[in-house]
């Protein structure tokens, strides 16, 4: 018998013990499948599953470890969890395990409950995040929020992982639909224990895949793009909550691809009612899109990837405490400067680049002249070392990592310009340009621009619309006529599979440029 010793935050957190050569990945992952993060299984592929090898004996470095790792990690025995076998007693360190405790907040506003007082839970169910919010559907406020990670990453933090999960193994799908059942659970019983209040219902929004995997149904539809522009039925086979009975519904989806987040989001943003034309963008592993134009609504969506959310890229981490969410280039100096999400007490908390300050990288390091437009790195290195100085910390950007920001940013530039072609609108048109989502929050819109990920657009008509989705599903708890409000928006709605739009592929290629979006 042999004895794996894990460390956290200088804590020891446990001592797992294995009889024979045993994945160190599966090790962690039995021990407490939500510490470890995995955007691909344990396949080697998206560089998240990081642990320091203290002590003990370890197979020997794989090509996807060198592929993934750069030199000074590996100098310090950083090595991919699910490339290691263990063969002896071992102590770990985690490196970058899912900060669950990070991000798990539960706000409480102070409030009496009043007597006209009405309360329902509004939910955002992401692929990374669960938003929550308590809501006075009566005096129409936020009385308290809660922000979590998706519990369901262990399964994959992308959806295809976790629809494929869910697909082969029923069991699987079961345990990823019940995760999310028991968190919301949980929020809500802490917010009735702590202001006695009686919530009437919960309302969920989400991608349709994730409502898939919460209702446990038709996920290999999701599986075949065949499916993508068709209705899928996410609705629940629950109608409660199983300790609290709480009734609980979710908004369904428009298509296999638009999710009913997108629709409650343009509800809040009043995208129909803009004066002119107008385009939302909602940026996550999937990334949204509409336009609204004389009349139509037309929707898309793109695999943005989980590049924004750090994914796959060597210094990635998701916007996070600890997380660099800008850097911005000093010509003059010749300096990077970096900024935090979070207050830190020292520099070792830093963790790492988040996908706005990835964005900023590639903006900044054509700036510096460092990198070319096609991506490739002014001089003949596989990889290039920047010094954030304010920060006193270097961050490494593989040519990998450019890759796989290219082809992220090129989806959605050329899913923006296909868009505005079939609608025959142009950039100029644009009386608003929305941006949803958290990592919109931290976007440097000069940078996004000028890397091509949003189209030009007079910087006064840009909005930043925080978690629309929430928003929406707070202002259809207050509505009246919830199915007439939705029906309406529906009725108005062109979707748009880019698969098949002819010249999709072509204005990927030119989008894949690191210069502002083609539009054709
Ligand atoms: S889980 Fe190890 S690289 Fe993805």
């Amino acid at each position: 018998m042999f004895i794996l010793s894990v460390t956290l935050n200088n804590r020891h957190i446990a001592s797992i013990p294995f009889t024979s050569r045993s994945n160190l990945f599966n090790l962690l992952a039995v021990y407490d499948h939500t510490r470890i993060r995995s955007a691909c299984q344990g396949r080697g592929t998206c560089g998240q599953c990081l642990v320091r090898i203290d002590q003990g004996g370890a197979s020997e470095l794989t090509h996807y470890e060198y592929e993934r790792l750069n030199a000074s990690q590996i100098a310090r025995d950083i090595r991919l969890a699910c490339q290691v076998t263990l063969f002896d007693h071992a102590s770990v360190t985690l490196i970058n395990p899912l900060a669950i405790e990070a991000l798990d907040t539960i706000s409480i506003h102070p409030f009496m409950p009043s007597a006209n007082a009405r309360y329902a839970v509004a939910v955002d169910l992401g692929s990374t995040q669960l938003r929550m919010s308590l809501w006075d559907y009566v005096n129409q406020h936020r009385v308290a929020g809660y922000c979590g990670f998706n519990p369901q990453a262990y399964y994959g933090t992308d959806i295809l992982n976790r629809l494929t999960a869910a697909t082969t193994d029923k069991t699987k799908g079961s345990v990823m639909s019940e995760l999310i059942q028991d968190t919301i659970e949980r929020v809500v019983t802490e917010w009735i224990n702590a202001k006695n209040v009686h919530i009437t219902e919960i309302l969920i929004v989400g991608n349709t895949a994730m409502l898939a995997l919460l209702a446990n149904k038709h996920t290999e539809q999701l599986l075949q793009p065949a499916y993508w522009t068709h209705s899928i039925d996410c609705s629940l086979n629950f109608s409660t909550l199983r300790q609290t009975q709480i009734p609980v519904a979710a908004v369904q989806p428009v298509a296999g691809f638009v999710g009913s987040d997108l629709l409650v989001g343009l509800l809040a943003a009043r995208l129909t009612q803009s004066p002119g034309s107008a385009l939302f963008i909602d940026f996550g592993t999937n990334t949204e899109i509409a336009l609204w134009h004389q009349d139509k609504l037309w929707l898309t969506s793109v695999p943005g990837g989980p590049a924004f959310e750090g994914c796959g890229i060597s210094y990635g981490i998701a916007a996070e405490q600890g997380a660099i969410s800008h850097v911005n280039y000093d010509a003059g100096t010749g300096e990077f400067h970096g900024a935090l999400i979070g207050t830190l007490i020292d520099t070792s908390e830093i963790k790492g680049l988040c996908g706005s300050g990835l964005c900023d990288v590639m903006a900044c390091l054509l700036a510096s002249g460092q990198l070319k437009k096609n991506g490739r790195f002014a001089k003949a290195d596989s990889e290039l070392e920047i010094e954030l100085v304010n920060l006193h910390y270097r961050v490494t950007v593989k040519k990998q990592d450019i890759d796989i920001f290219q082809r992220a940013k090129a989806a959605t530039g050329a899913g923006i310009a296909k868009l505005l072609a079939l609608a025959e609108v142009s950039s100029a048109d644009l009386t608003r340009l929305c941006i949803a989502g958290s990592f919109g929050q931290f976007l440097n819109i000069q940078h996004a621009q000028a890397i091509g990920l949003l189209p030009d657009c007079a910087h006064e008509r840009v909005e930043l619309c925080g978690n629309a989705a929430l928003m929406g599903c707070e202002q259809l708890l207050s509505s009246h006529n919830r199915d007439e409000q939705l029906n309406e928006l529906k009725r108005k709605v062109e979707v748009v599979n880019l698969s098949q739009v002819i010249d999709y592929e072509e204005a990927f290629v030119d989008n894949l440029y690191l210069q502002p979006i083609l539009l054709n």
